[in-house]
């Protein structure tokens, strides 16, 4: 289904692709079961927006998931499922299975009151039903916003809230490594500050003793084992909404990603074949949470609308010890591991035994999504778990482009360590300079720009357009702005850099500067705070906070543990700081700016050029704050 099989079909597939993109696009999504063709490939562009693809065509992005695959495949496995204690069965859907699945999942909905557009939120751990509950709301036509397992019930409630969702779907608990977290209790907490929310269904997996309120939730299983396995697909337009995401953006609240059907689904299945060249036979795992993107993207809808036999793995990769992803390579026999480099990192650091006691001769293909990877834990993922053997496909992208934007593509492109390469066909980046004029030239750098709408690019942030136009396209009129630096080398291959705003990325999550700092602030003591991302070993950014206190701290563990606090409460524990400095002030321009840049050097410990300070109100600052850094 033109998957790029050589370099040749690469360069003359991405020269069509940028010459006649709606021709090149078009093509691709005649590979789809649809209900009804579509009229218009694309409409709207990066001045006006309004960004249309497959305009008047009709489908169900589950029918391309599961029923195309009956025919054929009904007997082909298309989840496998690993548990979080090793000793656990694991358990496998065929097509035909999770068909059913979702089938039942879609009725149960619809019993609960349901309807085509209706926001349903999930909390849930690494568990199928959360994959089947997400294909069963996109089969009746509403709208899935999953929230991450790891986020505090302040958290969860302002996702629920910001998109009035109707029914949330929890777990008494999850389970990761010897930990349970309560997921119904937090829930709980979040839902008392909900009212939009009418129904809750929990479904039993860590048997944690939990409360149910009888009016407002029921049990899930009962409920599936009742329904029936035969539900109609809801037809949906190709620009209907088929999802939100929230991500936390440089300022303000998290935004909801609104992605929609059609652009989003021949993207997602696009970018996949040709990235990964996952066979028939191959046994294809990403390590992601469902919770993110990468785990809607590239555990969920792009493996099955491909047909593919996709991993979902509900523990963590250190318990119960660090061999656990090798031991699951093995069990498995995985062929295509798609990882972050923060859990390279981490397992990097133990014994190569944990390694070496495993066969991984499966691996043909290893992935690494989040951040940038750097060269060492590049080397070591190459030499001891590909054996050099298997292509690194370094894959950027984000939350708000619904697939994979710069890759190479395995066995394919020449790879460059640290480097994402090449843009896939119909992504046409470019690398503008501060006054927003593109570098021409192949050696560049500067920020990273795409020029020409795709189809899975968020169409909007839900309930707020302005702010989507606002973040993305203002800066740099006429391109989306990724927010990313970028460097090209001469042989035009992307290297990216890190952010250019307030966004940290902590072990390849994303969190605002501004969200922790709001947090902190609700400390009594604390006047102002100043949050900033540091280089660190494992995470690759640790979050470095510096506070001014109104009260004299002694003792800086107590502090540390009440900030802490505030952080889980109102985010998660992914955003506690890794450090805290008191500070008896903040290097300020005269127009009250933070100026952050000199926060960032003083917490990766690099004051040789500090650049000018001369704008600064407060020069003498900046003395106390490296004489003070712990
Ligand atoms: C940000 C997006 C893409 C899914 C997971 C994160 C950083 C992502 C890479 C990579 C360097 C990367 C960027 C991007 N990022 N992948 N391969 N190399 N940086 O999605 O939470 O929306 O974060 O993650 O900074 O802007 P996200």
């Amino acid at each position: 289904m033109n998957r790029i099989k050589t370099l040749e079909e690469y360069n003359y597939q991405y020269q069509q692709s940028i010459e006649s993109p709606e021709t090149y696009w078009d093509n691709i999504a005649q590979n789809f079961t649809w209900k009804k063709k579509w009229d218009k490939t694309c409409s709207g562009d990066f001045h006006n927006l309004d960004i249309k693809w497959f305009e008047g065509g009709e489908l169900n992005i589950t029918d391309n998931c599961l029923d195309r695959h009956l025919e054929n495949n009904a007997n082909k496995t298309a989840l496998i499922y690993e548990a979080n204690g090793p000793g656990e069965e694991t358990k496998t859907f065929t097509y035909q299975e999770l068909h059913s699945e979702v089938c039942k999942f879609s009725n149960v909905l619809k019993s609960q009151g349901v309807k085509k557009g209706d926001r349903v939120c999930f909390y849930m751990g690494m568990v199928p039903q959360l994959l089947i509950g997400v294909l069963a709301t996109a089969r009746i036509g509403a709208i899935h916003s999953v929230v991450f397992g790891g986020f505090s019930a302040q958290a969860l409630a302002g996702r629920i809230q910001d998109c009035n969702a109707s029914i949330l779907i929890t777990n008494d608990g999850s389970l990761r490594g010897d930990k349970i977290i309560p997921l119904k209790e937090i829930a709980d907490k979040a839902v008392e500050n909900c009212p939009s929310i009418k129904n809750v269904l929990v479904h039993r997996r860590a048997n944690n003793s939990i409360n149910m309120n009888k009016d407002r939730d029921q049990w899930l299983t009962p409920l599936l084992e009742k329904a029936s396995d035969q539900c109609e697909s809801e037809t949906m337009n190709s620009e209907d909404p088929l999802f939100i995401l929230y991500t936390s953006g440089s300022t303000g609240s998290p935004k909801g990603q609104l992605h929609s059907t059609a652009g989003y689904m021949v993207y997602a299945q696009h970018t996949f074949q040709n990235v990964f060249q996952v066979e028939k036979e191959d046994i294809y795992w990403c390590t992601a949470d469902i919770g993110w993107i990468t785990g809607h993207t590239y555990i969920t809808y792009a493996p099955l609308l491909s047909g593919s036999t996709t991993v979902m793995f509900e523990g963590v990769p250190t318990w119960p010890d660090a061999g656990r992803f090798w031991s699951i390579v093995e069990k498995l026999k995985i062929t295509h591991l798609y990882t972050a480099p923060t859990a390279i990192r981490a397992l990097e650091a133990f014994d190569l035994d944990y390694v070496n006691k495993h066969d991984l001769s499966s691996l043909k293909v290893l992935g690494s999504v989040g951040e940038p990877i750097n060269e060492e834990a590049w080397n070591w993922y190459h030499k001891n778990i590909g054996k050099e053997n298997c292509p690194i496909v370094d894959t950027w992208w984000q939350t708000e482009t619904g697939g994979i934007m710069i890759s190479p593509l395995a066995g394919i492109t020449e790879l460059k360590p640290c480097f994402a390469t090449k843009p896939i066909p119909g992504i046409l980046p470019v690398i503008l300079d501060s006054d927003g004029n593109e570098i021409l030239d192949d050696d560049a750098e500067g920020n990273l720009c795409i020029k020409h709408p795709w189809p899975g690019i968020a169409r909007t942030i839900y309930g707020d357009n302005e702010r989507y136009k606002q973040t993305y396209f203002t800066q740099f009129p006429g391109y989306y702005c990724t927010g990313d630096g970028a460097k090209r080398d001469s042989n035009r291959n992307y290297r990216i850099t890190g952010r250019v705003d307030d966004l940290m990325n902590i072990s390849g999550h994303r969190i605002g500067t501004a969200e922790v700092e709001d947090a902190i602030n609700q400390h009594p003591n604390i006047i102002e705070s100043a949050v900033v991302g540091y280089p660190h070993k494992i995470k690759g950014q640790g979050i470095y906070a510096y506070l001014i206190c109104n009260t004299k701290y002694d003792d800086i563990n107590k502090l540390t543990k009440e900030i802490n606090e505030k952080v889980i409460e109102s985010i998660g524990a992914i955003a506690r700081p890794d450090k805290i400095q008191i500070v008896p002030g903040l290097p300020k321009t005269r127009s009250g700016k933070i100026m952050r840049r000199i926060l960032r050097k003083v917490a990766a410990g690099d004051t040789s050029s500090l650049g000018d300070i001369s704008t600064l109100l407060n020069p003498e600052i900046v003395q106390q704050l490296i004489e003070g850094k712990l």
